[in-house]
């Protein structure tokens, strides 16, 4: 996604959130440590695009170090672009002995015919999201991760969602979908929702796009294509990253 800070209001508020998980993420991990990984964190920023806010790619790292050690399941990326993000995620998954799962066809977005019009923020999302767009091929991405991520931690999953998913059986601790279209949307959910474990979670940093709204309100989708009921999703319609908790009922 290309970038959203519109305004002073916007870097101001991402300020804050930002100082808040680092709050939190002194809360989980030795000082020294923190201060390493910060600055790791910030050399991919520097160097590889990132059209992500930092705040939501360490809302989802502090998800990571918060999985009991003893709990099973690896975390899944689904849309890694030049593999800023994903190098992002796999300090995080080095530091807890997991691994990490990244889906993309490497050759950018499908040919699609979403009409997408303006995120739930107003501006406008015309036009971002043709075939091709966000494309990083797989040498690229494994460049920049082994430049400055844990490319060992890593297993590159290459392909349309449509093709590699479905052959997918991994236990999922937590998945992270940056994907853009509702369509991939769609495919993510049905095939990797399942694979969560109970406790588990997800995460899709597309919850402004209203039409990825719409795919994550619908019930029919939910029973007859995930197959289960819709469950509680945090922040749907009002944040850019929502989450779900797969409960353990
Ligand atoms: C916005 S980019 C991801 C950005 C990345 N998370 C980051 O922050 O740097 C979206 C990615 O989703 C991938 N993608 C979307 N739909 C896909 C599909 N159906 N199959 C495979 N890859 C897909 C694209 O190739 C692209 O790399």
């Amino acid at each position: 996604m290309k970038a959203t800070m519109n305004s002073f209001k916007d870097k101001l508020s991402e300020l804050l959130q930002l100082s808040k998980l680092q709050w939190k993420l002194a809360s989980m991990i030795p000082q020294n440590n923190q201060k390493q990984l910060l600055k790791r964190i910030r050399e991919v920023s520097k160097h590889v695009p990132c059209p992500h806010n930092e705040s939501d790619i360490l809302s989802f790292g502090i998800e990571i170090l918060s999985i009991p050690p003893k709990q099973d399941g690896c975390i899944v990326e689904a849309g890694s672009y030049k593999g800023g993000s994903t190098a992002k995620f796999s300090l995080f998954a080095k530091l807890t002995d997991r691994k990490l799962v990244i889906f993309d066809s490497f050759e950018g977005l499908p040919d699609n015919t979403e009409n997408h019009d303006k995120s739930i923020f107003g501006y406008s999302i015309q036009d971002w999201f043709s075939g091709g767009e966000f494309c990083g091929s797989l040498q690229e991405v494994q460049y920049n991760v082994s430049r400055f991520g844990e490319l060992d931690v890593c297993t590159f999953v290459k392909g349309w969602f449509e093709d590699t998913m479905p052959n997918f059986e991994m236990s999922i601790a937590a998945a992270y979908l940056d994907v853009d279209l509702a369509s991939s949307t769609k495919t993510c959910l049905k095939h990797l929702w399942p694979l969560v474990i109970p406790g588990g979670v997800l995460y899709s940093q597309d919850g402004d796009f209203p039409l990825v709204i719409a795919v994550f309100e619908d019930e029919d989708f939910w029973n007859n294509e995930v197959g289960c009921q819709k469950p509680h999703i945090d922040g749907l319609g009002i944040k850019k990253l929502i989450k779900i908790v797969k409960s353990k009922g």
